[in-house]
């Protein structure tokens, strides 16, 4: 079936049509410097073959959720867990509902991983739900970065093999990738080369547009027209619309951006004295006291540091004279105790590894403990399993030993989050809470704790289910046990009674 997407007006102010099928086949690539118009287009495009063909924009301002009012485009807010995710997905493929992935409001590299975790899902689907599907992924380059940059190495490489799957593999599968991008330079080259349809619009860096000339195959003289487009206006090539470069300027749409370019306005009439009032008036919710929040904690002082080491110094010097010979065991008593000490501080799980290697090297002087201080990492692997909360009863156990084999494939900022769990597994206790695991971890973000269980899970270390009352239950095949049900919204009570102080 041949279906023509009328996208504006081309040369001579003949419609610009988009053969649909032939853009299944052979994908798009937009690219466009900021405010030349590519959601814009996006958005024409998706209107226009709406009643044509099933849909899934990826979405990172949230931008595309207005197409649900008039076409009936599902909304997926993206601050779910990673499985979850990739469940809807696939259910998205089997039941052909066009959707948008909202992205807004996540961290940079929760929406790589969220975007990861989804495109996965489309691409595994089950072969007999591999319908066409549109799926375009706006500012692509945040999920296909041409080089390493600020976020997770981790999130950055699974985005970015989601991106290339869908724009290399996914044809077959019915996805048909179209991307959209400010600078085709910070885009992946894999994923740019595999789009055979090309809109450029306005570019004004050289290396921008020397990579656009490559892709349509234009001498760098040539590509020089992309400086003076105007907004809305693209040169378009390809199999599915002209074999041959052709101006085209978009039409209009019928749904809104939820984000628009700024508009000049009057400024209004306000006299200076009537200003300063309008800004630094109340609020009527501002007489009562702000809703407590839990603020960073301030660092020690060093002047506190320098009391505990002259008090330490003082002891010591009237315990003993001479330090005394001390075996393995009791040295190793010493640094459980220092170690414990730093756990019990409740503005310790707020601190960084390498902050709280600082603190204990120095309290390590002041008991001074004998023997070559631990490294950091030997440091770091004590801290994790001090932060599970094991006894020394547990600690001696088969199964931590198990637990604690099993922590060693995990990075060591992780280990101490999965021994908790493992550790509450192990005495048949409550399944600690998200904001607990934040704690743990050294996060304010419950969410942030959350993923983690699902990656243990993906890693197939444990098994999270809920219970029929709705509490999470974690599961350790390798260990046997489980944890009892807890509410994986409850507050982390061993902060509260400090909060409760202040
Ligand atoms: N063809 C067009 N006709 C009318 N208005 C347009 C057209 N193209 C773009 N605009 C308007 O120009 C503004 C910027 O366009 P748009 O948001 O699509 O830019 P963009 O390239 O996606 O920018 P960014 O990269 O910053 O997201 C919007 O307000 C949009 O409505
Ligand atoms: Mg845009």
């Amino acid at each position: 079936m041949k279906v023509g997407i009328d996208m504006g007006t081309g040369a001579n102010g003949a419609p610009a049509m988009i053969d649909l099928e032939e853009l299944l086949a052979t994908r798009l690539l937009v690219q466009g410097n900021s405010g030349s118009g590519k959601s814009h287009l996006l958005r024409r495009l998706l209107e226009q073959s709406a009643p044509w063909v099933q849909q899934c924009v990826i979405d990172p301002e949230g931008d595309f959720v207005t197409l649900s009012d008039k076409f009936g485009h599902v909304v997926v807010d993206a601050a779910r867990s990673e499985t979850e995710l990739t469940r809807i997905a696939g259910r998205i493929r089997q039941h052909r509902v066009s959707v948008v992935l909202n992205l807004e409001g996540l961290e940079t590299d929760q929406q790589m991983r969220a975007a990861a975790a989804f495109l996965g899902g489309m691409f595994d689907a089950d072969r007999d739900h591999w319908y066409p599907v549109l799926m375009v992924v706006d500012e692509a380059q945040l999920f296909a970065p041409a080089a390493a940059g600020e976020v997770a190495e981790d999130a950055r490489r699974l985005s970015l093999a989601a991106m290339t799957n869908l724009m290399c593999r996914g044809r077959k599968r019915g996805l048909a990738g179209v991307i959209a991008t400010q600078r085709l330079a910070k885009l992946a080259k894999n994923v740019a080369a595999e789009a055979s349809n090309f809109l450029m619009g306005r570019t004004f860096l050289d290396i921008d547009m020397a990579r656009a000339a490559d892709l349509l195959g234009m001498d760098r003289r040539q590509a020089e027209q992309f400086r003076d487009l105007q907004r809305g206006c693209f040169v378009a090539l390809g199999p599915a619309i002209s074999r041959r470069p052709v101006a085209v300027t978009i039409g209009p749409v019928e749904t809104s951006a939820r984000s628009i370019s700024p508009k000049l306005l009057p400024l209004p009439e306000t006299p200076p004295k009537d200003a300063a009032e309008l800004i630094f008036a109340a609020e009527p919710e501002e007489t009562r006291p702000p809703p407590r929040k839990r603020a960073e904690p301030p660092p020690t002082p060093t002047a506190d540091i320098m009391a505990q080491l002259v008090r330490a110094a003082e002891t010591n010097a009237a315990n003993s004279s001479a330090p005394a010979e001390i075996d393995e065991a009791g040295r190793t008593a010493m640094l459980d105790r220092i170690i414990g000490e730093i756990v019990a501080d409740p503005e310790a799980g707020f601190r960084t590894n390498s902050v709280l290697y600082q603190d204990f090297l120095v309290r390590c002087r002041i008991h001074r403990v004998p023997g070559t201080p631990l490294t950091l990492s030997a440091f770091r692997r004590r801290l994790a399993v001090a932060r599970s909360g094991v006894d020394d009863e547990m600690a001696s156990g088969e199964t931590w030993r198990q637990a604690l084999a099993l922590s060693e494939s995990l990075t060591e900022d992780i280990q101490g989050v999965f021994l908790a769990v493992a550790r509450a597994a192990i005495a048949g206790e409550p399944c600690p809470s998200d904001a607990r695991l934040a704690t743990i971890y050294g996060t304010h973000s419950p969410s942030r704790a959350r993923r983690l269980l699902t990656y243990f899970e993906e890693r197939g270390l444990l098994v999270v289910r809920k219970d029929l009352r709705g509490g999470r239950v974690v599961n350790f095949p390798d260990l046997g046990c489980e944890t009892a049900p807890g509410d994986p919204n409850a507050p982390d009570d061993i902060l509260e009674p400090r909060d409760a102080a202040e």
